[in-house]
């Protein structure tokens, strides 16, 4: 099967040029200014960028909690990730205590196998880390895990700093990479006392209750925890500007830090806790300042965040409801799976702070290096993978709920109107979304990936 995309302006590890790209039995053939060759099929991208196929680095799909499971699977997370251009979704399979390693990748492995319509990678969460965990991580490296994560806070989740520290030196010799929620537990708990008994059980005192202090004293913890453990660290979802001075003090002293954030804390704000609604809001971090966003865009801009992951963990709001009107009995997570590229390219690039260039890197080519992927993902490239996404940055739209395919009943970007849109995306060279539309269900695969590259290091 041959596809040509034509007269697209085709954009490839920081430049852009008009060229077309012809795809062939799953792979990028050639990019070149004309292609005269014949192909079963051709689409014309004029006035489009042609981009690598996004990576989301970070979502929960099929998450089981104590009380519920996310609202999105992986049959209608995965569906609305590709349509908004996600062709490669890195979720974490979740190793609840008690579990071994090998049990929990089952286990994602029997949520994803087939019912996936983009590409899909585990990261593994753990929820221990002692001599049994650790004698498992060669066997998770050699079924393409490469990625970890580890908590500091929620308690069925939270390990402690010195387990930190001993799983980051440990993986940095085995060339993975550990990503860390970054909130300091006691701080937190303090917190959510006080202003229990003060009477604050509404969703603004969620946000009361881990201000940016309780998330940069996580950042610092394991800023100090890398440079221990002579090893690299992730900070996932970075949500505020005290986080980011936190990791670039560490930069200065040599500690190699990768960042993530996500589209919330780039064009959200904490004003949004007082809506009528504002459960759909708590998720943790939680939404901040407009000097957060600032901040964090600026970011974007000079290199300090590597990528942008959404975080992705739905839930309808009857699931909200199960806090009974206290914040902190509320599932935390929102949707936002289907509208990162919009997002990111509404805020960050056509409000100038970035270039196409810039965003394709935010939104693939980091991830792809950091994750072990490239170049086979990340880049639009002879020989790598025929995951391409058509994007028209001139279509206005307005998101919601009620047009996104998550199988959620709220949105966190409802009402919001963006620039640019996913119009067509191939996966493995086959056109699984034309003109914004799914046609082709299920054809996500399994991404066993390699040792992080650290670029940084
Ligand atoms: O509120 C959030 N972020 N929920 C998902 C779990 C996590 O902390 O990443
Ligand atoms: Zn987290
Ligand atoms: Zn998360």
């Amino acid at each position: 099967m041959r596809t040509i995309i034509r007269n697209g302006t085709v954009v490839r590890e920081g430049e852009r040029i008009s060229a077309d790209v012809l795809t062939e039995n799953g792979t990028i053939r050639r990019i070149a200014p004309q292609i005269d060759e014949p192909a079963d099929r051709e689409i014309d991208a004029t006035g489009c960028y042609v981009l690598p196929g996004f990576i989301d680095t970070h979502t929960h799909l099929d998450l089981d909690l104590t009380n519920t499971v996310t609202a999105d699977n992986f049959e209608t997370g995965t569906r609305a990730a590709i349509v908004g251009g996600t062709t490669t979704v890195l979720d974490f399979a979740t190793q609840d205590r008690g579990m071994t390693l090998q049990e929990a990748l089952d286990k994602w492995h029997r949520k994803a196998d087939g019912k996936s319509s983009c590409n899909y990678g585990f990261h593994m969460a753990m929820s221990e880390w002692n001599e049994a965990r650790k004698a498992e991580i060669d066997a998770m490296i050699a079924q393409g895990v490469t990625s970890f994560k580890m908590y500091m806070v929620y308690p069925a989740m939270r390990v402690t700093d010195g387990q930190i520290y001993d799983a980051l030196h440990f993986m940095e010799r085995k060339d993975c990479i550990v990503g860390v929620h970054c909130e300091n537990y006691d701080l937190l708990n303090a917190r959510i006392r006080e202003l229990h008994e003060a009477g604050r059980f509404d969703p603004m005192a969620h946000a009361e209750s881990r201000p940016d202090a309780v998330e940069a004293a996580g950042v610092s913890t394991l800023m100090k925890t890398a440079e221990l453990a002579e090893a690299p660290a992730w900070v996932v979802h970075v949500s505020c500007e005290a986080s980011l001075d936190e990791m670039e003090t560490a930069r200065g002293r040599g500690v190699e830090v990768y960042a993530e954030t996500c589209p919330q804390y780039l064009v959200l704000d904490i004003a949004q806790y007082r809506e009528p609604d504002a459960e759909k809001y708590i998720m943790s971090p939680p939404l901040r300042y407009a000097h957060d966003r600032e901040a964090l865009l600026n970011a974007l801009a000079d290199g300090s965040i590597d990528f942008i992951g959404t975080d992705h963990c739905s839930f309808t709001m009857a699931q909200k409801a199960l806090g009974n009107g206290d914040f902190a009995g509320v599932p935390n997570g929102g949707a936002g799976i289907q509208n990162r590229a919009e997002l990111v390219y509404t805020a960050a690039v056509r409000s100038g702070i970035i270039s196409i260039e810039k965003m394709a890197a935010l939104l693939s080519e980091n991830a792809a290096r950091i994750f072990g992927m490239y170049p086979k993902k990340g880049v639009l490239s002879e020989g790598s993978d025929a995951d391409i996404v058509v994007f028209d940055p001139n279509v206005p739209h307005t998101i919601s709920w009620k047009t996104n395919l998550h199988n959620c009943d709220n949105s966190p970007f409802e009402g919001m109107p963006v620039l640019g849109k996913t119009r067509d995306v191939l996966l493995g060279g086959e056109l699984v979304v034309e003109n914004g539309t799914l046609i082709k269900p299920h054809c996500g695969q399994y991404v066993f990936r390699g040792p992080s590259a650290r670029p940084r290091k």
